[in-house]
C-alpha cells in the first residue's frame, strides 16, 4: 500500500532533566555550548535538511510524557534526550512504547564510556535507534536519521 504524506516533516525534539544547564554544567563532559546555542544550532539545521522541529525542554517526568503524548497528535518522529532518566524512567519508556512514533534517543555525551549507572538506557528497547557521544552533533544526526525514517517509510 502506498502511504501517503502532505506537508513538511515534524520532529519533536524532547530535552530532560538538567540539559537547559548546557555550557554552564560540567563543560568539559558537555561541552561549552550553552543550551540557547544548541537550540540554535537545532533549528539551523532543521532548516538546512528542510523538517520542522519543535523543541521542548522540562526537568519533570510527568512534563516529558505529557511532550511524548502530545506528539501523538501532530509529530512524524521523536528525538529525545531524556537526560538522567534514561536510566531508570519506566514511564518515559512506556510513553514512548505507546506512541508508536518512530523515536531516536540520543545522548551529547557517549554514555557507553562513562559511570557504570549510564551504561544502562531502560530507554532503548522502545526506540528505533540511538545516537551518542558526538555533542550536540548528536541532535543534529538524529533529526537527519528521523527524516530518512520517514521519508522510506513513504516510499
Ligand atoms: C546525557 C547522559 C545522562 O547520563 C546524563 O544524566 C545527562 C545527559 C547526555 O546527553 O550525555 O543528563 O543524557
Amino acid at each position: 500500500m502506498q502511504l501517503t504524506r502532505t506537508g513538511p516533516i515534524k520532529i519533536s525534539l524532547i530535552h530532560g532533566p538538567n540539559l537547559n544547564m548546557l555550557g554552564v554544567r560540567d563543560p568539559d563532559i558537555y561541552g561549552k555550548d550553552d543550551f540557547a546555542t544548541v537550540n540554535q544550532k537545532i533549528q539551523r539545521h532543521a532548516k538546512h535538511i528542510g523538517v520542522e522541529v519543535n523543541i521542548q525542554h522540562s526537568n519533570s517526568e510527568g512534563a516529558i510524557i505529557d511532550f511524548v503524548q502530545d506528539a501523538m497528535s501532530w509529530a512524524n518522529a521523536i528525538v529525545i534526550n531524556p537526560g538522567a532518566y534514561t536510566h531508570y524512567s519506566y514511564a518515559i519508556r512506556d510513553a514512548i512504547a505507546d506512541s508508536r512514533l518512530p523515536t531516536i534517543e540520543v545522548h551529547l555525551t557517549n554514555v557507553h564510556a562513562r559511570e557504570e549507572f549510564r551504561r544502562h538506557s531502560v530507554i532503548s528497547p522502545v526506540v528505533t535507534g540511538q545516537i551518542v557521544g558526538f555533542g550536540p552533533r548528536s541532535y543534529l544526526l538524529a533529526l537527519e536519521a528521523a527524516k530518512n525514517l520517514i521519508e522510506e517509510s513513504h516510499r
